[in-house]
């Protein structure tokens, strides 16, 4: 092998997602100050913050849901604007609502393929349910049938279904926010199973998670938020419960992070 083509390594790599200085306000409320983050190719980000945080904010931006104020964003290094929710898919980036927006009456096929239906003339039902198989084997999902209405799945396996159509766009970031909220144990293992699936294809996830348990088992990295700021910056081996909540909590003003975030800025510079 090359080594002049060696795949650099993930620290100095460029990420797929790069925001800096983001800014929201609504009225007099100040959403989310100066936030940077960045996000690479297979990685899982989780953004983690009290009630308030900014959190929802900050995906309804990436989402196109909502506008900053000020602050960039860049998608493989190249500015970009995420206009509309539209502009945000055209991207590259979807995103997995909490209420996952599934339509209950209709079968896995049908809610994989919403939107975005496979036709020869007709619907090409059997192309969709094809595809749809192949991509829940490939997430390893345990969906019974592709045939059923989503109506009749557990939580875990309608969290499952609204993932796996995200995926139909062929994704580089993929949003999930609180996705093992309303699930049990079970499923919850389950889900994170999903997860790890997902930064094996090389995608970069970015987990919203009150959990702390599903944030260590399956974060590469934990990004905290505190009052519309980012409050800590950790890689997951390398931080303890104690010092994610002493950052959400505001117990702690992240030095070492600070530390961290100015060496990372000066090597850049150079
Ligand atoms: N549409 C909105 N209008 C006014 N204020 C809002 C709106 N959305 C969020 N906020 C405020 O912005 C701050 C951040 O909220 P949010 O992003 O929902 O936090 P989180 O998801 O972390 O709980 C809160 O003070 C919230 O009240
Ligand atoms: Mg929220």
């Amino acid at each position: 092998m090359d080594p002049a083509v060696a795949e650099p390594e993930p620290a100095t790599r460029q990420p797929v997602l790069s925001l800096r200085g983001i800014s929201k306000g609504f009225g007099a409320v100040q959403a989310l100050t100066e936030i940077d983050l960045d996000v690479h190719a297979g990685e899982v980000v989780a953004i983690v913050g009290d009630n308030g945080a900014g959190k929802s904010t900050l995906v309804k931006i990436l989402a196109g849901v909502y506008s900053h104020d000020t602050g960039s964003v860049s998608f493989d290094g190249q500015p970009v604007s995420i206009g509309s929710p539209a502009a945000s898919r055209e991207l590259g980036i979807a995103t997995v609502f909490q209420d996952l927006a599934l339509c209950d009456n209709l079968d896995v096929v049908s809610n994989l393929f919403l939107g975005r239906e496979i036709t020869k003339g007709t619907l090409d039902e059997e192309e969709m349910e094809k595809r749809s198989w192949s991509l829940l084997r490939q997430l390893s999902a345990r969906i019974p049938s592709v045939r059923i209405a989503v109506a009749s799945l557990s939580g875990g396996q309608r969290q499952t279904v609204a993932i796996a159509r995200s995926l139909i766009g062929e994704p580089r970031i993929v949003i999930l926010d609180e996705p093992t909220a309303a699930l049990g144990v079970a499923q919850t293992a389950e889900v994170l199973n999903l997860i790890e699936r997902l930064r094996e294809r090389g995608l970069g996830v970015i987990l919203i998670s009150h959990n702390m348990a599903d944030v260590q088992a399956v974060a590469d990295r934990v990004v905290v938020l505190r009052l519309g700021r980012n409050n800590g910056n950790f890689r997951v081996p390398d931080v303890s419960y104690e010092e994610i909540i002493s950052a959400i909590t505001g117990a702690t003003d992240n030095v070492v992070t600070r530390r961290a975030e100015a060496r990372n800025t000066e090597r850049n510079a150079s």
